[in-house]
């Protein structure tokens, strides 16, 4: 049962900047109290043998590509939601900025960006710095328009210069979506919904904890809630739903916390205990190691955990708990911190543990910019950034600050430019983020030449021991001396930017992320 409260109709970072009491009070979007669908009501079946990765894979409770759960990482999806803002930045920060996964890369996770209150040169930065950036509607609403949707798009696109092909994946505010919902999707070319709970422990024979998969033979999440869904509706080849896995309390299905889990009371009782929630964290995520590995999701509102805000309300030992929980899940072995797109890649391309080095969605790769323009690293675009004094949320862009903030029915809208000054230039098809320099109008970085640095280290062979690092220091996230330790405790052998071959693979992979072909 999908609960949609009247008092968090409204996005919480809309109150952000001038209620956050308020905010911190209020129970957060994205609640269930059972579970969300059954076998009766998915009535689901898929021919296996016609239904082949990477395109098309069927529901299932078992690892993509017949791999044995032993060979699978245990992935922990890691995703935001709402407007991205300083203070969210901070929030996320807090807990990922310190990791490290056993490739020695630090974190990457998925914001999905409602546009109210958004500061859009902090998207770009998160950006360029690897995150996924996704769509989660102009006006955080529940069962979108097209119009809802597509604008989103085109204004992070304009304004945060983020290419439309890099936008892949959705999240429905309130988790609420129709199959309307998710035609309009397909039809504007997304990759991925990731609105479905699975909502049904995966200790149970009847488990709903699917591994992502396309809707060539319908859904299989939430049947009992969602009108005309199910039972091989809606049929959309090839368009993906990465269901998000809840977290079980003591009292089993009747216990499940999706998304803020921390901010819910744990075991029924009638206040928040971090002592419980930490420890039931742990039980589930337990139980996907030890059985097929279902992926974990943290599927947070970084509003209610951050402690920058102005008026912050966040709990100490809710943060410290949460960092707990990762540290704690980083010291076993396989374990990954990654972004929906990251996960979906890898389901696409299933592979074993052993071999993950192959896998370049997995590395982490810096464009080496020394030119001074504004591209989303910090380093460069000092000075650079225009500031958009509208009164009542002013906000940060390189690409030309617009006459109006962006809306359903125009959302990009002209650029004002003062007199004596230049427009900006918005960033094109055939050039990536971090390489354009929107005030010359010139893409400095057009062929496979431009340096990349690979941060990744090696993965060693079958035995190394691949826990990740970072662990017990978020405190302090700028400081190096993190408790990383190569594998095998050896350096790594390859260093950072020499090898070209090794260079142009990145780059390929880069060209990946920071998608170069339009999506329209
Ligand atoms: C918005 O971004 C600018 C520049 O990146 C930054 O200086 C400012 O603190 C940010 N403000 C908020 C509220 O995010
Ligand atoms: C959820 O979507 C339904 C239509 O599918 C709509 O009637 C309802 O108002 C929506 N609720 C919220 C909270 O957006
Ligand atoms: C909090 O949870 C822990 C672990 O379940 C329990 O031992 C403790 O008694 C709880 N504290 C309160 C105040 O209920
Ligand atoms: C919470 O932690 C922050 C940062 O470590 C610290 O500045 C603050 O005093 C702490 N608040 C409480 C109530 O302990
Ligand atoms: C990119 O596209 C623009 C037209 O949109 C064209 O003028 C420019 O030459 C292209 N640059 C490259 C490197 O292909
Ligand atoms: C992995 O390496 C870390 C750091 O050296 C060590 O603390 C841990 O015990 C090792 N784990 C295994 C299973 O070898
Ligand atoms: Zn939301």
């Amino acid at each position: 049962m999908v609960h949609f409260k009247s008092s968090t109709m409204l996005p919480c970072a809309l109150f952000a900047l001038f209620v956050p009491l308020l905010v911190a009070a209020q129970s957060p979007e994205g609640t269930i109290s059972g579970p969300t669908t059954s076998t009766e009501a998915a009535g689901y079946s898929c021919d296996a043998s016609k239904c082949q990765l990477p395109n098309c894979n069927c529901a299932s409770v078992k690892p993509p590509g017949g791999l044995q759960p032993s060979d699978v990482p245990q992935f922990i999806v890691f995703t935001a939601d709402d407007a991205i803002q300083s203070y969210t930045l901070d929030a996320v920060n807090q807990f990922l900025a310190h990791r490290k996964n056993p490739n020695g890369c630090a974190p990457k996770m998925t914001y999905y960006t409602s546009l109210g209150y958004t500061n859009y040169s902090l998207v770009t930065d998160w950006f360029v710095a690897g995150n996924e950036i996704a769509d989660h509607t102009v006006n955080h609403v529940g069962d979108p328009s097209a119009g809802e949707i597509n604008g989103n798009l085109i204004a992070l696109n304009a304004l945060a210069g983020i290419p439309l092909a890099s936008i892949k994946g959705f999240r429905a505010p309130f988790l609420n979506y129709s199959v309307d919902t998710l035609k309009r999707l397909y039809e504007s070319k997304f990759t991925y919904d990731s609105s479905a709970s699975a909502s049904v422990p995966v200790t149970d024979p009847n488990s709903d904890a699917f591994w992502p998969y396309t809707l060539d033979y319908g859904m299989a999440n939430d049947c009992l809630e969602v009108p005309g869904s199910c039972k091989g509706e809606p049929k959309l080849p090839g368009f993906w739903e990465i269901p998000m896995y809840a977290f079980f309390d003591n009292l089993g299905a009747a216990g499940p916390h999706l998304m803020d889990p921390w901010l819910d009371n744990a075991n029924g009782a009638s206040a928040i205990n971090d002592t419980a929630t930490l420890e039931y964290m742990k039980n589930t995520f337990t139980a996907h190691y030890n059985g097929n590995r279902q992926p974990i999701g943290l599927y947070t509102h970084p509003i209610h955990v951050s402690r920058s805000v102005p008026g912050s309300t966040a709990s100490n030992s809710t943060v410290n708990m949460i960092n707990a929980f990762l540290d704690w899940a980083q010291n076993q072995q396989n374990v990954w911190i990654i972004s929906s797109e990251q996960l979906l890649d890898w389901v696409q391309h299933p592979t074993p543990v052993s071999q993950l080095d192959q896998l370049s969605s997995l590395k982490c790769s810096t464009p080496q910019v020394d030119a001074k323009i504004c591209n989303g690293m910090p380093s460069s675009q000092a000075g650079l950034i225009q500031h958009c004094a509208f009164p009542d949320f002013p906000f940060y862009t390189c690409y030309g600050c617009p006459q109006d903030h962006p809306t359903v029915e125009k959302p990009n809208p002209p650029q004002q430019v003062a007199d004596g000054q230049q427009a900006r230039f918005r960033l094109p098809q055939n050039c990536s983020t971090p390489f354009w320099d929107p005030i010359k109008g010139e893409c400095i970085c057009t062929s496979s030449t431009c340096a990349f640095a690979d941060g990744s280290r090696p993965i060693g062979p079958n035995g190394a021991n691949l826990t990740g690092g970072g662990t017990g220091t978020f405190e302090d996230p700028a400081s190096s001396s993190t408790t990383y330790v190569p594998f095998n405790n050896a350096l790594p052998s390859v260093s950072l930017d020499i090898l070209p071959t090794l260079i142009l693979g990145v780059v390929g992979a880069f060209i990946g992320t920071f998608g170069v072909i339009s999506r329209f």
